[in-house]
């Protein structure tokens, strides 16, 4: 099986989503470490109740970002992980951090990529009023938010929505998509050709997302 380290800054209900799929036996990796860059992430307590071992890397203790980086990769690499997800870390990863897990860093962004990369993804998806919003679980490269996509999930945008209906709408989905993605990296279905994701998996093309959709129409 697969190991598998967890980067957190706050809530870690990602990181929750994946730590129960291992539970119930649906996620074949273990889940070796935890680590998160703020002592006060609430999720290092849901990491612990799990049994996960958790460490912290303090950001605010290093004036450096490369510095704080490679104490970062060392406090990694202890776990000897062969997968590194990012499940809500707020720091942005220097190139030299992000070419040396090449092939072995996730992440899930907030929103259907290359739309909305960055922050306050809800807000500007309502701000430029697109019906269709949703998320990404995509490969880490050196470009922020840009690297090749593994699965995104669609939800809709209704009328009624603010931030936090539509963020909880998407977080929904997200704990879906996280969990399948490691799911399919453990099984080895996934490749990387020329900056792109090849799935070997049955795949369908019958189902479409229309929205808005009347109820019952
Ligand atoms: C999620 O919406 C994730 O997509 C984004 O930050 C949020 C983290 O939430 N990168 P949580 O800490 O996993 O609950």
């Amino acid at each position: 099986m697969i190991a598998v380290v967890i980067l957190i800054s706050g809530r870690g209900s990602n990181m929750a989503s994946l730590l129960a799929a291992v539970d119930a036996d649906s996620l074949p990796v273990r889940i070796v470490g935890v680590l998160a860059n703020r002592p006060e992430a609430a999720g290092l307590e849901t990491a612990a109740t799990y049994g996960v071992p958790t460490r912290v890397v303090d950001h605010r203790a290093f004036s450096e970002r490369e510095d704080f980086d490679a104490a970062l990769a060392e406090a990694i690499d202890g776990f000897e992980p062969d997968l590194v997800v990012l499940a809500g870390f707020m720091r942005i990863l220097g190139d030299v951090f992000v070419r040396h897990y090449h092939g072995r860093l996730i992440n899930i962004h907030p929103s259907l990529l290359p739309t909305f990369p960055g922050l306050h993804t809800h807000r500007r998806a309502l701000d430029e009023g697109v019906r269709i919003h949703g998320c990404t679980v995509h490969f880490v490269t050196p470009d922020l938010d840009h690297g090749p996509i593994i699965v995104q999930a669609a939800v809709p945008v209704l009328d009624g929505d603010d931030e936090s209906t539509l963020a909880a709408r998407v977080l929904a989905q997200e704990h879906r998509v996280y969990p399948l993605a490691v799911r399919w990296l453990a099984e080895g279905r996934l490749r990387l050709t020329e900056g792109r994701v090849v799935l070997n998996l049955p795949q369908d093309g019958a189902d479409a997302l229309i929205s808005p959709r009347a109820a019952g129409a």
